[in-house]
């Protein structure tokens, strides 16, 4: 099944949602505070003609942090090296990464709170003098000799910046949190997209994608090429609001977003847990998903939205929760 909330998109969606992708900071919709921050920081950084200090994005997946490292090369005028934590398995792939760069140019690290211990070691000196410390030899003959690298800008993303390691994340000169998009930017978002697709869209059709994206341009647009699919087929090729919200409908996607996983979760969490608290583990092995998947991309949305609280002794459900999936609220305290 293609789930709409998967942060993994097969091949074609990633080549489609990379033609979607802002190349600008002007052409970057919604994330104000981030961008009038990096906007500011960015400038300073050319007119001083030093490279931009070390920038770590956090925040839920799906936010654009891929797209702003892009974005922030684009405004800098430099290259762009892209890996990820888990891809960087050895201090020497690191070194081959860091020493080929030219001076100025953004190293990307996906998912940074995976690099491993001994990887970090080696990135300290990088980040912080530019040069790396290399061992060679071994046994009595091993010394350490110290290479000079090119001043470069380390951009990291991360969805759990409570898991990168304190040393690490002192690091970072600017720290940057994505929050989900309001409802005004994902509609913007929502009608750029239709037009480099080059389908019409009318404003409420729009507006009833955007509500049901879950603060997410990823989602967004993953929903847009759905209804355009359906549009095309069952319609005329115009997306109307009846057609989206069929189309919608059709896609298992509620009017909040969520879809089955997460009613598949909030309805174990209030028939079989009587509406928690219930421990993360107990309920990723009830529902039979990934513990940390339910962590990274189901439960922060629907904290957001008011439907699960966290507490000390588990995840609850709350009354709006109840009520969403026609469950009558039973408040024990009472
Ligand atoms: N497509 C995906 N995210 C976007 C954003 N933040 N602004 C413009 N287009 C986008």
């Amino acid at each position: 099944m293609n789930r709409i909330v998967s942060s993994e998109a097969n091949e074609l969606d990633n080549q489609i949602e990379l033609s979607l992708r802002p190349e600008r900071l002007s052409q970057y919709i919604g994330q104000h505070q981030v961008k009038d921050n990096l906007k500011i920081f960015i400038e300073a950084a050319k007119f001083r003609q030093e490279s931009l200090d070390h920038v770590l994005l956090y925040g839920p997946p799906g936010l654009g942090k891929t797209t702003l490292a892009n974005v922030i090369a684009n405004e800098l005028d430099v290259n762009i090296r892209l890996t990820s934590g888990p891809a960087i398995e050895r201090p020497g792939d690191l070194a081959a990464i860091v020493s080929s760069l030219e001076p100025g140019d953004v190293l990307f690290i996906d998912e940074i709170h995976r690099l491993s211990r001994s990887i970090e070691e080696v990135l300290y000196p990088a980040m912080e003098d530019f040069c790396l410390d290399i061992v060679v030899g071994k046994g009595h003959d091993a010394r350490s000799i110290r290479l000079d690298l090119p001043p470069f800008t380390l951009v990291g993303a991360t969805t759990r910046v409570g898991s990168l390691s304190a040393p690490l994340r002192d690091r970072f000169g600017v720290l940057l949190r994505l929050d989900y998009y309001d409802e005004h930017s994902l509609i913007e978002i929502v009608k750029r997209s239709s037009k480099l697709f080059e389908v019409e869209i009318d404003d409420r059709a729009a507006e009833e994608i955007a509500r049901r994206s879950r603060g997410t341009p990823r989602i967004a647009n993953r929903l847009l090429k759905r209804v355009r699919d359906y549009a095309q087929v069952i319609g005329d090729g115009m997306i109307t609001l009846d057609l989206a919200k069929q189309a919608l409908e059709l896609l298992q996607v509620d009017r909040y977003g969520l879809d089955q996983i997460d009613h598949k979760l909030l309805r174990s969490m209030i028939v079989q847990f009587n509406g928690g608290p219930v421990g993360l583990d107990t309920l990723a092995a009830s529902i039979g998903e990934e513990r940390i998947t339910i962590e990274d991309v189901y439960e922060p949305y629907l904290m957001q939205i008011g439907f699960i609280q966290r507490t000390p002794r588990g995840r609850v459900a709350t009354k709006l929760a109840f009520e969403h999936l026609g469950y009558t609220y039973y408040d024990e305290t009472k």
